[in-house]
């Protein structure tokens, strides 16, 4: 585990940390000590999630579309506990359509899948970069944003919008220049894209959990073992033998996509 991001009292801000995924991250990052924020649209999932949250949790009722809200939840955030360690942009939703589906469904997915993970770039980056110390950046994307399976065209867009967001943002930070602050010329942020494997959740709407579906806390202690590896792709591997061939195709994406790049792993 890389010690310096993942010690006790330091800060982690989670968007979608009243549920799923986000929420299993909030528990585990408290169970280790750390301080939590978690932004979710939604008052009552987060009202819920603070009875499994440490008092301390700070909570943020707020769309991640809605850029000048996260400026109030940083502000906040680092008010109170000064410091910012991880910075986890997850908050998604997927309305599938079996069609192209309506200009509705593309606005509002694109608000929260693409816009919130870019607002949340622009609004905490400055911050994680003006501190002396490691901090970690986690976005959230899909397999779908790789192998663009029928019936959900938005999201599929959306989420392989995270993936390159999350390779820029890599590039970015190592190479050029962040606006609002300066490159990461100590490397000290790391960035990551989490591809969960399919994990029973609200957002999934089956009503009983598939054999091979994972548990947002097993993506999680999968996540943390990869971040310690200093791996860049987070892919849960899904164990369904009929999701070889997706598996497949994600894997020679991704590797296809390093081949003649620097390595995105430290
Ligand atoms: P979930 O529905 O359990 O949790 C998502 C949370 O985000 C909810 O609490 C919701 O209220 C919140 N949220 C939605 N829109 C928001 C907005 N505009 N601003 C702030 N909060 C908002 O979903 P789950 O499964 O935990 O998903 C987490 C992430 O994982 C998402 O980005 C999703 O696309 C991704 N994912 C999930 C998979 C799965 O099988 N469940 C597979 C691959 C990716």
């Amino acid at each position: 585990m890389n010690s310096s991001i993942f010690q006790k009292s330091h800060v982690a801000v989670i968007s979608g940390g009243a549920d799923g995924v986000g929420l299993a991250a909030a528990k585990k990052f408290a169970s280790m000590g750390m301080r939590i924020g978690i932004i979710d649209l939604n008052g009552e999932k987060i009202s819920e999630a603070l009875k499994e949250l440490p008092e301390s949790t700070l909570p943020f009722i707020v769309d991640v579309g809605d850029m000048q809200s996260l400026e109030k939840v940083k502000a906040e955030i680092v008010g109170r506990f000064g410091r910012i360690d991880v910075l986890m942009n997850n908050a998604g939703i997927s309305y599938p359509t079996k069609s192209w589906g309506n200009f509705d469904n593309w606005q509002s997915i694109i608000n929260t899948n693409f816009w919130g993970v870019v607002n949340s770039i622009h609004v905490f980056l400055p911050q994680l970069i003006s501190q002396d110390h490691a901090s970690l950046v986690v976005n959230t994307g899909s397999k779908q944003g790789i192998t663009t399976p029928p019936g959900n065209p938005a999201y599929n867009a959306s989420k392989a919008a995270v993936k390159v967001i999350t390779e820029a943002l890599e590039y970015q930070l190592r190479e050029l220049s962040f606006e609002g602050g300066s490159r990461d010329k100590n490397n000290r942020i790391s960035s990551h894209l989490l591809i969960p494997g399919f994990t029973y959740t609200g957002m999934v709407s089956s009503p009983q959990k598939p054999r091979s579906a994972w548990t947002p806390d097993q993506v999680i202690d999968f996540m943390l073992e990869r971040i310690e590896q200093g791996d860049f792709y987070i892919l849960c591997p899904d164990n369904d033998v009929t999701r070889e061939m997706d598996n497949k195709r994600i894997a020679w994406a991704v590797g296809d996509i390093i081949e003649d790049r620097p390595p995105l792993s430290r």
